[in-house]
């Protein structure tokens, strides 16, 4: 029997790690070379059919969160009743993983992973794959921090589009099973 779910995600991450243009890709599947820093939030939707369960269709609410500093009080508006969040960190900017982690720690003070399912993205890996020495955070290391923390784990390029569909399928899958 066809089933529809609708869950809420939320993105967080420092300012320009690419939130919202991972969101374009994911939502509209383009990308913008010059895309204009997120004011408050910003709210998209879209549906997708799990891959292990096509009987299942998933409608993300997204709100794309703004990374700027002076945006941070308005954050817990946004995770709180999510079910998902997807952590974004530059890999080519290491300071972008500990505001990262802190957001890690956030959530887990203040909502609990027992409903939540986070996710870790190190976003712009084309970067690296054009310049090897533009890397500033090694996949093993945020991989391994990730593991500990009980997180999914994934690098993307919004630019290229690769690892993107493969995180709201898996957050999907994950969401699903709870
Ligand atoms: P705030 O809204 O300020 O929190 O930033 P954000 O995290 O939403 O970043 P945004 O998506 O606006 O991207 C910031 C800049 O990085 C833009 O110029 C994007 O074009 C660029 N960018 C985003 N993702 C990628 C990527 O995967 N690769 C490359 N090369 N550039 C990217
Ligand atoms: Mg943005």
């Amino acid at each position: 029997t066809a089933t529809m779910l609708q869950f809420k995600l939320v993105l967080l991450g420092d300012s320009s790690v690419g939130k919202s243009s991972i969101v374009h890709r994911f939502v509209k599947d383009s990308f913008d070379e010059f895309r204009e820093s997120t004011i408050g939030a910003a709210f998209l939707s879209q549906t997708i059919k799990l891959e292990k369960h096509p009987d299942v269709t998933i409608k993300f609410e997204i709100w794309d969160t703004a990374g700027q500093e002076r945006y941070k009080s308005l954050a817990p508006m946004y995770y709180r009743n999510a079910n998902a969040a997807l952590i974004v960190y530059d890999v080519t900017q290491p300071g972008s993983l500990v505001k990262a982690q802190s957001w890690v720690e956030e959530l887990k003070n203040k909502v609990g992973d027992q409903d939540l399912v986070i996710c870790l993205a190190g976003n712009k890996v084309d970067i690296c794959d054009e310049d090897a020495t533009a890397r500033e955070v090694q996949r093993e290391d945020a991989q391994l921090y990730a593991q500990e923390q009980g997180l999914l784990f994934y690098e993307t390029s919004a630019k290229t589009g690769a690892g993107v569909s493969a995180i709201f399928q898996e957050i999907g899958e994950r969401v699903y099973q709870k």
